[in-house]
Protein backbone atom coordinates (compact mmCIF):
# COMPACT_ATOMS: atom_id res chain seq x y z
CA UNK A 1 0.00 0.00 0.00
CA UNK A 2 2.90 2.34 0.91
CA UNK A 3 4.40 1.63 -2.66
CA UNK A 4 1.02 3.04 -4.36
CA UNK A 5 0.41 6.10 -2.03
CA UNK A 6 4.25 7.13 -3.25
CA UNK A 7 4.14 6.22 -6.72
CA UNK A 8 0.91 8.42 -6.71
CA UNK A 9 2.51 11.13 -4.98
CA UNK A 10 4.98 11.29 -7.51
CA UNK A 11 2.49 11.17 -10.43
CA UNK A 12 0.77 14.35 -8.80
CA UNK A 13 3.61 15.82 -8.68
CA UNK A 14 5.50 15.04 -11.85
CA UNK A 15 3.63 14.92 -14.45
CA UNK A 16 3.10 11.54 -15.97
CA UNK A 17 5.78 12.35 -19.16
CA UNK A 18 8.11 12.61 -16.11
CA UNK A 19 7.22 9.84 -13.97
CA UNK A 20 7.72 7.64 -17.17
CA UNK A 21 11.42 9.24 -18.46
CA UNK A 22 12.80 8.85 -14.95
CA UNK A 23 11.87 5.04 -14.68
CA UNK A 24 13.40 4.42 -18.10
CA UNK A 25 16.39 6.12 -17.25
CA UNK A 26 16.05 5.09 -13.99
CA UNK A 27 16.08 1.14 -15.82
CA UNK A 28 18.90 1.94 -18.16
CA UNK A 29 21.19 2.61 -15.31
CA UNK A 30 20.12 -0.94 -14.11
CA UNK A 31 19.42 -2.65 -16.77
CA UNK A 32 22.77 -4.58 -16.41
CA UNK A 33 22.24 -6.04 -14.03
CA UNK A 34 18.80 -7.20 -14.61
CA UNK A 35 19.00 -11.38 -16.28
CA UNK A 36 16.57 -10.99 -18.50
CA UNK A 37 15.53 -7.32 -18.89
CA UNK A 38 16.29 -7.74 -22.59
CA UNK A 39 14.15 -9.70 -23.90
CA UNK A 40 13.48 -10.03 -27.50
CA UNK A 41 9.23 -7.89 -28.12
CA UNK A 42 6.82 -10.29 -29.31
CA UNK A 43 7.58 -10.71 -32.75
CA UNK A 44 4.97 -11.39 -35.81
CA UNK A 45 6.65 -14.38 -36.50
CA UNK A 46 5.68 -15.92 -32.96
CA UNK A 47 2.11 -16.01 -33.89
CA UNK A 48 2.50 -17.50 -37.08
CA UNK A 49 2.36 -20.73 -37.23
CA UNK A 50 4.13 -22.10 -40.71
CA UNK A 51 0.68 -22.34 -42.40
CA UNK A 52 0.29 -18.64 -41.89
CA UNK A 53 -2.80 -19.42 -39.67
CA UNK A 54 -5.29 -16.62 -39.86
CA UNK A 55 -8.50 -17.25 -38.73
CA UNK A 56 -6.88 -18.07 -35.34
CA UNK A 57 -4.93 -15.68 -35.28
CA UNK A 58 -7.49 -12.87 -35.72
CA UNK A 59 -9.23 -12.57 -32.79
CA UNK A 60 -7.38 -15.31 -30.45
CA UNK A 61 -4.21 -12.95 -30.49
CA UNK A 62 -3.47 -9.84 -29.40
CA UNK A 63 -2.40 -7.35 -32.27
CA UNK A 64 0.84 -5.87 -31.57
CA UNK A 65 1.49 -2.53 -30.86
CA UNK A 66 4.84 -0.65 -28.97
CA UNK A 67 2.25 1.70 -27.17
CA UNK A 68 1.50 3.45 -23.95
CA UNK A 69 -1.91 4.17 -22.49
CA UNK A 70 -2.07 7.77 -22.01
CA UNK A 71 -4.43 8.51 -18.82
CA UNK A 72 -7.12 10.73 -18.46
CA UNK A 73 -9.87 11.24 -15.67
CA UNK A 74 -12.11 9.25 -17.72
CA UNK A 75 -12.24 5.36 -17.51
CA UNK A 76 -10.31 4.80 -20.89
CA UNK A 77 -9.97 1.04 -22.26
CA UNK A 78 -6.41 -0.43 -22.10
CA UNK A 79 -5.61 -1.98 -25.79
CA UNK A 80 -3.51 -5.36 -25.56
CA UNK A 81 -0.04 -4.34 -25.34
CA UNK A 82 -0.46 -0.78 -23.81
CA UNK A 83 1.68 -0.11 -21.46
CA UNK A 84 -0.05 1.00 -18.68
CA UNK A 85 1.93 3.88 -16.31
CA UNK A 86 2.21 2.98 -12.20
CA UNK A 87 0.04 4.45 -9.90
CA UNK A 88 -3.37 4.88 -12.43
CA UNK A 89 -6.61 2.94 -11.27
CA UNK A 90 -6.77 -0.10 -13.51
CA UNK A 91 -9.88 -2.34 -13.31
CA UNK A 92 -11.37 -5.19 -15.45
CA UNK A 93 -14.56 -5.12 -16.74
CA UNK A 94 -15.85 -8.74 -17.14
CA UNK A 95 -18.51 -8.76 -19.83
CA UNK A 96 -16.15 -7.24 -22.24
CA UNK A 97 -13.32 -8.51 -21.16
CA UNK A 98 -11.60 -5.16 -21.42
CA UNK A 99 -9.24 -3.39 -18.98
CA UNK A 100 -9.88 -0.04 -18.09
CA UNK A 101 -7.36 2.63 -16.62
CA UNK A 102 -7.72 6.65 -15.23
CA UNK A 103 -6.01 8.60 -13.31
CA UNK A 104 -6.99 8.07 -9.19
CA UNK A 105 -9.03 11.27 -8.55
CA UNK A 106 -9.08 12.35 -5.00
CA UNK A 107 -11.81 15.17 -5.87
CA UNK A 108 -14.17 13.27 -6.82
CA UNK A 109 -14.13 10.48 -4.47
CA UNK A 110 -17.96 10.18 -3.86
CA UNK A 111 -18.34 9.45 -7.56
CA UNK A 112 -15.54 7.29 -7.00
CA UNK A 113 -17.10 5.31 -4.81
CA UNK A 114 -20.39 5.42 -6.57
CA UNK A 115 -18.41 3.89 -9.95
CA UNK A 116 -16.59 1.67 -7.65
CA UNK A 117 -20.45 0.03 -6.54
CA UNK A 118 -21.53 0.10 -10.24
CA UNK A 119 -18.33 -1.46 -11.39
CA UNK A 120 -19.06 -4.29 -8.62
CA UNK A 121 -22.49 -4.97 -10.44
CA UNK A 122 -21.30 -4.43 -14.04
CA UNK A 123 -18.75 -6.94 -13.13
CA UNK A 124 -16.09 -4.98 -12.84
CA UNK A 125 -12.58 -5.63 -10.62
CA UNK A 126 -9.85 -3.21 -9.73
CA UNK A 127 -5.91 -4.61 -10.69
CA UNK A 128 -2.82 -3.82 -8.83
CA UNK A 129 -1.04 -1.56 -11.22
CA UNK A 130 2.07 -0.75 -9.17
CA UNK A 131 4.52 -2.63 -10.37
CA UNK A 132 5.93 -2.13 -14.36
CA UNK A 133 6.80 -5.43 -15.98
CA UNK A 134 9.53 -5.44 -18.60
CA UNK A 135 7.30 -5.74 -21.08
CA UNK A 136 5.53 -2.41 -20.32
CA UNK A 137 8.91 -0.73 -19.81
CA UNK A 138 10.15 -1.64 -22.75
CA UNK A 139 7.07 -0.71 -24.89
CA UNK A 140 7.08 2.48 -23.12
CA UNK A 141 10.74 3.13 -24.08
CA UNK A 142 9.79 2.28 -27.79
CA UNK A 143 6.93 4.29 -27.80
CA UNK A 144 8.82 7.75 -25.95
CA UNK A 145 11.57 7.43 -28.87
CA UNK A 146 8.84 7.66 -31.57
CA UNK A 147 6.90 10.43 -30.07
CA UNK A 148 10.26 12.19 -29.36
CA UNK A 149 10.48 12.77 -32.98
CA UNK A 150 6.92 14.04 -34.01
CA UNK A 151 7.00 16.11 -30.96
CA UNK A 152 7.37 19.95 -32.24
CA UNK A 153 10.24 21.84 -30.41
CA UNK A 154 7.82 24.33 -28.91
CA UNK A 155 6.26 21.68 -26.82
CA UNK A 156 9.95 20.15 -26.05
CA UNK A 157 10.42 23.70 -24.81
CA UNK A 158 7.46 23.91 -22.88
CA UNK A 159 8.29 20.48 -21.30
CA UNK A 160 11.87 21.13 -20.56
CA UNK A 161 10.52 24.10 -18.63
CA UNK A 162 8.41 21.74 -16.83
CA UNK A 163 10.89 18.98 -16.34
CA UNK A 164 13.23 21.89 -14.72
CA UNK A 165 10.63 23.32 -12.39
CA UNK A 166 9.00 20.61 -11.38
CA UNK A 167 12.13 17.63 -12.00
CA UNK A 168 14.88 16.59 -9.14
CA UNK A 169 17.65 14.84 -9.92
CA UNK A 170 17.97 11.74 -11.25
CA UNK A 171 19.89 10.42 -8.09
CA UNK A 172 17.03 11.55 -6.27
CA UNK A 173 14.38 9.65 -7.96
CA UNK A 174 16.82 6.48 -8.12
CA UNK A 175 16.84 6.60 -4.33
CA UNK A 176 13.05 6.86 -4.07
CA UNK A 177 12.87 4.41 -6.73
CA UNK A 178 15.05 2.06 -4.62
CA UNK A 179 13.32 2.61 -1.21
CA UNK A 180 10.15 1.81 -2.96
CA UNK A 181 11.83 -1.47 -4.09
CA UNK A 182 10.01 -0.95 -7.12
CA UNK A 183 12.44 -3.06 -9.87
CA UNK A 184 11.65 -4.59 -13.04
CA UNK A 185 10.62 -7.78 -12.40
CA UNK A 186 11.75 -11.02 -14.79
CA UNK A 187 9.30 -12.83 -16.84
CA UNK A 188 10.15 -15.66 -14.36
CA UNK A 189 8.70 -13.80 -11.51
CA UNK A 190 5.85 -12.60 -12.71
CA UNK A 191 4.38 -15.74 -14.04
CA UNK A 192 5.59 -17.16 -10.70
CA UNK A 193 3.13 -14.35 -9.09
CA UNK A 194 0.44 -15.10 -11.85
CA UNK A 195 0.39 -18.99 -11.19
CA UNK A 196 0.26 -18.11 -7.55
CA UNK A 197 -2.76 -15.54 -8.16
CA UNK A 198 -4.64 -18.01 -10.18
CA UNK A 199 -3.99 -21.07 -7.81
CA UNK A 200 -4.65 -19.20 -4.62
CA UNK A 201 -8.09 -20.11 -3.04
CA UNK A 202 -8.34 -16.42 -1.84
CA UNK A 203 -8.36 -15.35 -5.52
CA UNK A 204 -11.80 -13.93 -6.51
CA UNK A 205 -12.97 -15.55 -9.99
CA UNK A 206 -12.19 -12.26 -11.63
CA UNK A 207 -8.75 -12.07 -10.23
CA UNK A 208 -7.75 -15.61 -11.63
CA UNK A 209 -9.40 -14.53 -14.88
CA UNK A 210 -7.05 -11.76 -14.76
CA UNK A 211 -3.55 -13.61 -14.08
CA UNK A 212 -4.47 -16.22 -16.90
CA UNK A 213 -5.19 -13.35 -19.13
CA UNK A 214 -1.60 -12.35 -18.44
CA UNK A 215 0.00 -15.09 -18.08
CA UNK A 216 -1.14 -15.67 -21.47
CA UNK A 217 1.21 -12.78 -22.83
CA UNK A 218 3.78 -14.60 -21.24
CA UNK A 219 3.90 -18.04 -22.66
CA UNK A 220 4.08 -17.00 -26.11
CA UNK A 221 7.71 -17.23 -25.73
CA UNK A 222 9.06 -20.72 -25.84
CA UNK A 223 11.45 -20.21 -22.65
CA UNK A 224 8.46 -19.09 -20.61
CA UNK A 225 5.67 -21.94 -21.67
CA UNK A 226 8.79 -24.46 -20.95
CA UNK A 227 8.88 -22.83 -17.16
CA UNK A 228 5.16 -23.32 -17.27
CA UNK A 229 6.18 -27.26 -16.96
CA UNK A 230 8.83 -26.55 -14.44
CA UNK A 231 6.57 -24.29 -12.58
CA UNK A 232 3.75 -27.78 -12.13
CA UNK A 233 1.44 -25.15 -13.65
CA UNK A 234 0.45 -27.05 -17.31
CA UNK A 235 -1.30 -29.37 -14.25
CA UNK A 236 -3.17 -26.13 -12.96
CA UNK A 237 -4.31 -25.23 -16.75
CA UNK A 238 -5.04 -28.47 -17.76
CA UNK A 239 -7.56 -28.90 -14.45
CA UNK A 240 -8.89 -25.48 -16.07
CA UNK A 241 -10.50 -26.93 -18.58
CA UNK A 242 -13.19 -28.89 -16.31
CA UNK A 243 -13.73 -26.21 -14.25
CA UNK A 244 -17.21 -25.53 -13.28
CA UNK A 245 -16.59 -21.79 -14.38
CA UNK A 246 -16.77 -21.56 -18.21
CA UNK A 247 -15.04 -18.26 -17.76
CA UNK A 248 -11.71 -20.07 -16.46
CA UNK A 249 -12.47 -22.97 -19.02
CA UNK A 250 -11.81 -20.60 -22.04
CA UNK A 251 -9.29 -18.31 -20.05
CA UNK A 252 -7.17 -22.10 -19.55
CA UNK A 253 -7.99 -22.60 -23.40
CA UNK A 254 -6.13 -19.75 -24.31
CA UNK A 255 -2.94 -19.90 -22.48
CA UNK A 256 -2.28 -23.27 -23.27
CA UNK A 257 -3.19 -22.51 -26.55
CA UNK A 258 -0.33 -20.20 -26.88
CA UNK A 259 2.04 -22.30 -24.86
CA UNK A 260 1.18 -25.54 -26.88
CA UNK A 261 1.99 -23.41 -30.07
CA UNK A 262 4.95 -24.72 -31.95
CA UNK A 263 6.34 -25.91 -28.39
CA UNK A 264 7.32 -29.63 -28.83
CA UNK A 265 7.94 -30.32 -25.14
CA UNK A 266 4.10 -28.72 -23.78
CA UNK A 267 2.87 -30.28 -26.53
CA UNK A 268 4.10 -33.74 -24.96
CA UNK A 269 3.35 -32.65 -21.16
CA UNK A 270 -0.10 -31.48 -22.34
CA UNK A 271 -1.18 -34.43 -24.31
CA UNK A 272 0.10 -37.25 -21.58
CA UNK A 273 -1.71 -34.92 -18.71
CA UNK A 274 -5.09 -35.55 -20.57
CA UNK A 275 -4.97 -32.31 -21.92
CA UNK A 276 -6.40 -33.53 -25.40
CA UNK A 277 -9.78 -35.58 -23.58
CA UNK A 278 -10.71 -32.18 -22.01
CA UNK A 279 -10.46 -30.01 -24.74
CA UNK A 280 -12.68 -32.93 -26.68
CA UNK A 281 -15.13 -32.50 -23.86
CA UNK A 282 -15.55 -28.88 -23.86
CA UNK A 283 -16.31 -29.05 -27.90
CA UNK A 284 -18.76 -32.42 -27.41
CA UNK A 285 -20.71 -30.09 -24.63
CA UNK A 286 -22.61 -27.41 -24.48
CA UNK A 287 -20.64 -24.23 -23.47
CA UNK A 288 -20.75 -20.71 -25.42
CA UNK A 289 -19.32 -19.31 -28.45
CA UNK A 290 -16.39 -17.82 -26.41
CA UNK A 291 -15.17 -21.08 -24.74
CA UNK A 292 -15.46 -23.38 -27.50
CA UNK A 293 -13.60 -21.13 -29.96
CA UNK A 294 -10.86 -20.81 -27.05
CA UNK A 295 -11.14 -25.05 -27.12
CA UNK A 296 -10.51 -25.01 -30.52
CA UNK A 297 -7.67 -22.87 -30.81
CA UNK A 298 -6.10 -24.87 -27.98
CA UNK A 299 -6.82 -27.98 -29.69
CA UNK A 300 -5.51 -27.05 -33.10
CA UNK A 301 -2.05 -25.87 -31.42
CA UNK A 302 -1.91 -29.11 -29.73
CA UNK A 303 -2.53 -31.06 -33.14
CA UNK A 304 -0.22 -28.95 -35.48
CA UNK A 305 3.07 -30.82 -36.17
CA UNK A 306 2.36 -33.34 -33.41
CA UNK A 307 1.63 -36.58 -35.48
CA UNK A 308 1.25 -38.30 -32.20
CA UNK A 309 -1.27 -35.71 -30.76
CA UNK A 310 -3.63 -36.27 -34.13
CA UNK A 311 -3.35 -40.60 -33.69
CA UNK A 312 -4.28 -39.74 -30.47
CA UNK A 313 -7.17 -36.97 -31.57
CA UNK A 314 -8.86 -39.70 -34.41
CA UNK A 315 -8.71 -42.78 -31.95
CA UNK A 316 -10.40 -40.80 -29.07
CA UNK A 317 -13.13 -39.84 -32.07
CA UNK A 318 -12.18 -35.83 -32.47
CA UNK A 319 -13.26 -35.53 -35.96
CA UNK A 320 -16.84 -36.50 -35.25
CA UNK A 321 -16.61 -33.97 -32.55
CA UNK A 322 -15.58 -31.13 -34.70
CA UNK A 323 -18.37 -32.55 -37.23
CA UNK A 324 -20.98 -32.10 -34.64
CA UNK A 325 -19.90 -28.46 -34.31
CA UNK A 326 -21.55 -28.55 -38.16
CA UNK A 327 -24.78 -29.36 -36.67
CA UNK A 328 -25.19 -27.23 -33.14
CA UNK A 329 -26.44 -23.89 -33.97
CA UNK A 330 -24.35 -20.68 -33.03
CA UNK A 331 -20.81 -22.46 -33.45
CA UNK A 332 -20.83 -21.27 -37.58
CA UNK A 333 -17.70 -18.91 -36.94
CA UNK A 334 -16.28 -22.38 -36.27
CA UNK A 335 -16.78 -24.09 -39.20
CA UNK A 336 -13.96 -22.15 -41.49
CA UNK A 337 -11.34 -22.51 -38.66
CA UNK A 338 -12.42 -26.58 -38.71
CA UNK A 339 -11.27 -26.65 -42.20
CA UNK A 340 -8.40 -24.61 -41.96
CA UNK A 341 -7.02 -27.24 -39.18
CA UNK A 342 -7.93 -29.92 -41.35
CA UNK A 343 -6.51 -28.68 -44.34
CA UNK A 344 -3.31 -27.84 -42.42
CA UNK A 345 -3.03 -31.49 -40.98
CA UNK A 346 -3.25 -32.89 -44.28
CA UNK A 347 -0.92 -30.84 -46.26
CA UNK A 348 1.52 -31.20 -42.98
CA UNK A 349 1.72 -34.68 -43.41
CA UNK A 350 1.96 -34.49 -47.64
CA UNK A 351 4.81 -32.48 -47.04
CA UNK A 352 6.67 -34.35 -44.81
CA UNK A 353 6.11 -37.18 -47.04
CA UNK A 354 7.51 -35.30 -49.92
CA UNK A 355 10.52 -33.79 -48.71
CA UNK A 356 11.47 -37.62 -47.07
CA UNK A 357 11.50 -38.74 -50.61
CA UNK A 358 14.28 -36.06 -51.17
CA UNK A 359 15.87 -36.66 -47.99
CA UNK A 360 14.79 -40.17 -46.84
CA UNK A 361 18.33 -41.41 -45.25
CA UNK A 362 18.04 -39.11 -42.82
CA UNK A 363 16.99 -40.94 -39.42
CA UNK A 364 14.68 -38.25 -38.32
CA UNK A 365 13.14 -37.66 -41.29
CA UNK A 366 12.43 -41.83 -41.30
CA UNK A 367 10.96 -41.67 -37.74
CA UNK A 368 8.72 -38.45 -38.70
CA UNK A 369 7.42 -40.87 -41.58
CA UNK A 370 6.45 -43.72 -39.53
CA UNK A 371 4.79 -41.39 -36.96
CA UNK A 372 2.70 -39.45 -39.74
CA UNK A 373 2.10 -43.36 -41.36
CA UNK A 374 -0.19 -44.03 -38.02
CA UNK A 375 -2.26 -40.88 -38.79
CA UNK A 376 -4.88 -41.98 -41.07
CA UNK A 377 -7.08 -38.36 -41.56
CA UNK A 378 -8.06 -38.24 -45.39
CA UNK A 379 -9.85 -41.77 -44.99
CA UNK A 380 -11.53 -40.25 -42.09
CA UNK A 381 -12.42 -37.59 -43.11
CA UNK A 382 -13.82 -39.05 -46.54
CA UNK A 383 -15.40 -41.60 -44.76
CA UNK A 384 -16.99 -39.34 -42.53
CA UNK A 385 -18.32 -37.22 -44.88
CA UNK A 386 -16.61 -34.23 -44.91
CA UNK A 387 -16.10 -34.07 -48.62
CA UNK A 388 -19.43 -32.17 -48.77
CA UNK A 389 -19.59 -30.57 -45.62
CA UNK A 390 -16.23 -28.54 -46.88
CA UNK A 391 -17.79 -27.95 -50.41
CA UNK A 392 -20.74 -27.09 -48.66
CA UNK A 393 -18.98 -23.55 -47.38
CA UNK A 394 -18.66 -22.39 -51.15
CA UNK A 395 -21.78 -20.86 -50.58
CA UNK A 396 -20.13 -18.76 -47.95
CA UNK A 397 -20.26 -15.19 -48.76
CA UNK A 398 -16.78 -13.77 -47.65
CA UNK A 399 -13.88 -13.95 -50.20
CA UNK A 400 -10.92 -15.27 -47.69
CA UNK A 401 -12.62 -17.74 -46.33
CA UNK A 402 -13.79 -19.21 -50.26
CA UNK A 403 -9.94 -18.86 -50.74
CA UNK A 404 -9.61 -21.68 -47.75
CA UNK A 405 -12.56 -23.63 -48.38
CA UNK A 406 -11.11 -23.93 -51.88
CA UNK A 407 -7.83 -24.89 -50.93
CA UNK A 408 -9.33 -27.38 -48.81
CA UNK A 409 -11.56 -28.91 -51.54
CA UNK A 410 -7.94 -28.60 -53.89
CA UNK A 411 -6.55 -31.16 -51.64
CA UNK A 412 -8.92 -33.54 -50.75
CA UNK A 413 -10.43 -33.52 -54.58
CA UNK A 414 -8.65 -36.93 -55.23
CA UNK A 415 -10.16 -38.54 -52.47
CA UNK A 416 -13.99 -36.95 -52.72
CA UNK A 417 -13.74 -37.42 -56.79
CA UNK A 418 -16.76 -39.31 -57.34
CA UNK A 419 -18.84 -37.43 -54.33
CA UNK A 420 -18.02 -34.00 -56.08
CA UNK A 421 -18.41 -35.56 -59.63
CA UNK A 422 -22.32 -36.09 -58.89
CA UNK A 423 -22.71 -33.17 -56.67
CA UNK A 424 -24.68 -30.84 -58.52
CA UNK A 425 -24.84 -28.01 -55.96
CA UNK A 426 -21.50 -28.28 -56.02
CA UNK A 427 -20.72 -27.67 -59.56
CA UNK A 428 -23.79 -24.95 -60.33
CA UNK A 429 -21.16 -23.21 -57.13
CA UNK A 430 -18.33 -23.24 -58.75
CA UNK A 431 -20.29 -21.94 -61.87
CA UNK A 432 -21.34 -18.78 -59.90
CA UNK A 433 -18.30 -18.37 -58.56
CA UNK A 434 -16.16 -18.60 -61.65
CA UNK A 435 -18.11 -15.62 -63.14
CA UNK A 436 -17.96 -13.41 -60.15
CA UNK A 437 -14.10 -13.80 -59.74
CA UNK A 438 -13.60 -13.89 -63.18
CA UNK A 439 -15.42 -10.10 -63.28
CA UNK A 440 -13.46 -9.28 -59.99
CA UNK A 441 -10.32 -10.30 -61.47
CA UNK A 442 -10.66 -8.39 -64.39
CA UNK A 443 -11.05 -4.97 -62.42
CA UNK A 444 -8.14 -6.36 -60.82
CA UNK A 445 -6.49 -6.23 -64.02
CA UNK A 446 -7.74 -2.77 -65.31
CA UNK A 447 -6.22 -1.35 -62.14
CA UNK A 448 -2.81 -2.55 -62.75
CA UNK A 449 -2.13 -6.11 -60.45
CA UNK A 450 -1.84 -8.70 -62.94
CA UNK A 451 -1.29 -11.33 -60.65
CA UNK A 452 -3.75 -10.26 -57.64
CA UNK A 453 -5.97 -12.20 -55.18
CA UNK A 454 -8.74 -12.28 -57.59
CA UNK A 455 -7.02 -13.80 -60.52
CA UNK A 456 -5.46 -16.37 -58.01
CA UNK A 457 -9.00 -17.87 -56.65
CA UNK A 458 -10.09 -17.75 -60.04
CA UNK A 459 -7.21 -20.09 -60.88
CA UNK A 460 -7.76 -22.26 -58.07
CA UNK A 461 -12.09 -22.50 -59.14
CA UNK A 462 -10.79 -23.20 -62.85
CA UNK A 463 -8.38 -26.08 -61.58
CA UNK A 464 -10.97 -27.68 -60.01
CA UNK A 465 -13.76 -27.29 -62.38
CA UNK A 466 -10.97 -28.81 -64.91
CA UNK A 467 -10.00 -31.75 -62.74
CA UNK A 468 -13.99 -32.81 -62.06
CA UNK A 469 -14.54 -33.17 -65.62
C1 LIG B 1 -1.47 -24.82 -5.94
O1 LIG B 1 -1.95 -24.79 -4.63
C2 LIG B 1 -1.84 -26.03 -3.94
C3 LIG B 1 -2.56 -25.90 -2.60
O2 LIG B 1 -2.26 -24.69 -2.01
C4 LIG B 1 -0.38 -26.41 -3.79
O3 LIG B 1 -0.25 -27.63 -3.14
C5 LIG B 1 0.23 -26.51 -5.18
O4 LIG B 1 1.62 -26.76 -5.09
C6 LIG B 1 0.01 -25.22 -5.96
N1 LIG B 1 0.44 -25.45 -7.33
C7 LIG B 1 1.25 -24.61 -8.00
C8 LIG B 1 1.63 -24.99 -9.39
O5 LIG B 1 1.65 -23.56 -7.54
C1 LIG C 1 -11.57 -32.29 -13.46
O1 LIG C 1 -10.96 -33.51 -13.81
C2 LIG C 1 -10.09 -34.07 -12.82
C3 LIG C 1 -9.51 -35.33 -13.38
O2 LIG C 1 -8.77 -35.08 -14.53
C4 LIG C 1 -10.86 -34.33 -11.55
O3 LIG C 1 -9.96 -34.81 -10.56
C5 LIG C 1 -11.51 -33.05 -11.08
O4 LIG C 1 -12.31 -33.30 -9.96
C6 LIG C 1 -12.38 -32.45 -12.20
N1 LIG C 1 -12.90 -31.18 -11.75
C7 LIG C 1 -14.18 -30.85 -11.82
C8 LIG C 1 -14.53 -29.51 -11.34
O5 LIG C 1 -15.01 -31.60 -12.26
Amino acid sequence: MSHCICLLSIAAKLNLMVLLLSAVYFCSCISDNIPKFALATKEESDLKDENGEESVREDDLDSEDLEVFYPTHQWQTVRAGQAVPAGLHVRLNLQTGEREARFPDNKNEKSDIEDEKKGKRLGKIDIDSNSFTSQELKKALAKMKESGKTESTVEQKANVEDVRKRFRRIEELKEEFEELNMRIETDFEVMVKLINKFNSSASTLAEKVAALYDLEYYVHQVDNAKDLLSLGALRLLINGLNSTEPVLKEHASFVLGAALSSNPKVQVEAVEGGALQKLLVVLATEQSLAVKKKALFALSSMLRHFPYAQQQFLKLGGLQVLRNLFKEKGMETLHVRVVTLLYDLIVEKMLLLEDSRNDDDHPQTKEKVEQYSQVNLVPAVVEQGWCVIISNLLGLPEHDTREKVLKTVHVLLAFCKDLYQQDHDLSATLTLLRSEYEELAAEEHKEGDRDGYFKELLNSINTIIQELK
